[in-house]
């Protein structure tokens, strides 16, 4: 797992959007999108680089990584609805390349495994962008997720419903959800999770420094050969190795400017 720490939201999002651009620009990529305000900044950047530095999206797919259940996709807080307001109707990205799963779908195991399918039939998510839950979730897999589960419908838990109230002032918050399991968003190439602001602080030491343990779902990061965890400095506040991480970042940059 890398660490990488970050003087403010705006650098995280920088630091993401290196990565994807990266990736981009080697040919078609399929990337893995999270909602959620940690991504924002990473998109707004993505944004730029389309208007100002020519970045196209023309060869990307792109699958979130979750959906509310009992949403259409035409509903307002719907995960499609949402990445098309943050990111795709701002790029080149052409609609028919973005996949979420059908939160209204009448058999939701069913799309839950037809998305699970789909996912591995395109190839597989080269970059996964990722937020982490105050309680440790990543997309929807709430503490005691099984590390090897793969697309399914979820219960939320009460802590996440509370946290996404705000976006449902008839507080009509589903209950249920469809999210890629543990299992699929390990099977991408890359795990970018970015998380700023200090309500993430325990998350992130428990992701980072505490034992793969299902209890915080993010912590299966550290089996990944590819993970990279972009910090703000509140959110690296409670991780007990900084000194570490800091000089293992200053090194492997030196390193990278000598190529
Ligand atoms: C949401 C999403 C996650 C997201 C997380 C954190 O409920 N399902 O993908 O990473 O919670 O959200 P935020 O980035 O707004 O703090």
């Amino acid at each position: 797992m890398q660490i990488l720490l970050c003087e403010s939201a705006e650098q995280v999002g920088a630091r993401a959007a290196d990565i994807i651009e990266a990736r981009i620009r080697r040919g078609p990529a399929v990337l893995g999108l999270a909602t959620g305000s940690s991504p924002r900044t990473t998109y707004l950047e993505l944004i730029r680089r389309h208007r100002e530095e020519q970045l196209s999206f023309s060869q990307v797919r792109a699958f979130t990584l979750d959906e509310y259940a009992g949403l259409p996709a035409e509903h307002e807080q719907s995960y499609w609805s949402t990445i098309r307001r943050e990111l795709v109707d701002h790029v080149d990205l052409p609609l028919e390349h973005l996949f979420t799963p059908r939160g209204d779908a009448p058999n939701l195991r069913g799309e839950a495994q037809r998305y699970d399918a789909a996912i591995v039939s395109a190839g597989g998510v080269d970059v996964q962008i990722l937020g982490i839950g105050a309680n440790g979730h990543i997309g929807f897999n709430e503490p005691t997720s099984s590390l090897e589960s793969r697309t399914r419908v979820k219960t939320l838990a009460g802590a996440t419903r509370e946290d996404n109230a705000r976006f449902f002032p008839e507080g009509n918050v589903p209950r249920l959800c469809l999210t890629q399991g543990l299992g699929t968003i390990r099977e991408a190439r890359w795990a970018v999770l970015v998380a700023m602001g200090s309500n993430k602080a325990n998350a992130v030491r428990a992701m980072v420094e505490g034992p793969v343990s299902a209890h915080c779902p993010a912590s299966v990061l550290q089996l990944h050969p590819q993970a990279v965890v972009i910090l703000d400095p509140a959110a690296a506040a409670d991780l007990t190795l900084l000194d570490y991480y800091r000089e293992a970042q200053e090194l492997n940059e030196q390193l990278l400017s000598y190529r």
